[in-house]
C-alpha cells in the first residue's frame, strides 16, 4: 500500500514572513499525524526558515528546482548540497513553467533526479501534455518519453522510493481539472511505462500524484482512484484553510 502524498507547489509566492504566519496558521491543525505525506514546496528564499518551523510536525519541506553540479560558476543556481543542508526533503524537478519558461528539457530533468538522489532528495519528477499534444492525440507518447528520459540510468530501487507528478499543462491553473477517470487513465500508463523500464516492483511502489486545478471540492475524487497516490497542489495550497482542507479529508 503506496502512502498518499500531498504537496503544496507555491511557485513564486509568500515571503518568509508570510510563509512562516502560513506555517503558524495550520499547525494547531497538523499536530498529530495526517492520512497523507504532507509537503510544502516554498521559494528557495523561505525554506531555511520553514524547515525550522516545522520541526516537530508532520509537514516535510520542499524545493522546486535544483541544479545538477554541487558547486561552480553557476550564477543564480541552487546546488542540491545547499538544499540539504537546509534540511529540505523533497524537490520538483521539470515542472512544466520550468519547461515553458526555462528550457528545462528531459536531459537536463534526468541530471537534476539524478542529482537530487545523490544527495538524499526525494524528486517529484513533472510530466505532462500540453492542450495542443493532449488534442493531437499525443498524451500517452509524451508522457511516455518525459517518463523514459527523465529516469534514464537510474536503478529500479531508485525509481521506486521518488514520486511522479502527472500534470497535464492545460489542467494547471486554468481551473480545467482532468476528470478523475482521465487522470487514472493517464497515471496507469505511466505505471505501466515504469514497469516496462524498472519492473513489477517499481512499478508498484513508485508514487505517480495528479496535479492541475487540485481543490478541496475534487481531491477525494482523484485520490480514490487506484493509481492516483496523491495531488501535487498550486492555487489551493496558498491558503491554510484550503490546505488543511487538502491534507486532512
Ligand atoms: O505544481 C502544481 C501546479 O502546477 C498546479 O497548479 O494552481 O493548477 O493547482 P494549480
Amino acid at each position: 500500500m503506496r502512502q498518499p502524498i500531498i504537496a503544496g507547489n507555491w511557485k513564486m509566492h509568500k515571503t518568509v514572513a508570510e510563509a512562516l504566519a502560513f506555517v503558524e496558521a495550520i499547525k494547531p491543525e497538523l499536530a498529530g499525524a495526517t492520512a497523507a505525506e504532507t509537503v510544502i514546496c516554498a521559494p528557495f528564499t523561505a525554506l531555511a526558515s520553514l524547515a525550522e518551523a516545522v520541526k516537530g510536525t508532520p509537514i516535510r519541506i520542499g524545493a522546486q528546482d535544483l541544479f545538477w553540479e554541487e558547486q561552480g560558476a553557476y550564477t543564480g543556481e541552487i546546488s542540491p548540497l545547499m538544499l540539504k543542508e537546509l534540511g529540505v526533503s523533497y524537490v520538483i524537478v521539470g515542472h512544466s513553467e520550468r519547461r515553458q519558461y526555462f528550457a528545462e528539457t528531459d536531459e537536463t530533468v534526468n541530471k537534476k533526479v539524478k542529482a537530487a538522489l545523490k544527495h538524499g532528495l526525494v524528486p517529484i519528477v513533472c510530466v505532462g501534455e500540453t492542450l495542443e499534444q493532449r488534442e493531437a492525440g499525443e498524451t500517452f507518447q509524451v508522457v511516455e518519453q518525459q517518463t523514459r528520459l527523465g529516469l534514464a540510468g537510474l536503478t529500479a530501487e531508485q525509481v521506486a522510493g521518488l514520486v511522479i507528478a502527472y500534470e497535464p499543462v492545460w489542467a494547471i491553473g486554468t481551473g480545467r481539472t482532468a476528470t478523475d477517470a482521465d487522470a487514472e487513465e493517464v497515471i496507469a500508463y505511466i505505471r505501466g511505462v515504469v514497469n516496462d523500464l524498472f519492473g513489477a516492483e517499481a512499478a508498484e511502489r513508485v508514487r505517480i500524484q495528479y496535479g492541475g486545478s487540485v481543490k478541496p471540492d475534487n481531491i477525494a475524487g482523484l485520490l480514490a482512484q487506484p493509481n492516483i497516490d496523491g495531488a501535487l497542489v498550486g492555487g489551493a495550497s496558498l491558503d491554510p484553510v484550503s490546505f488543511i482542507a487538502l491534507v486532512r479529508r
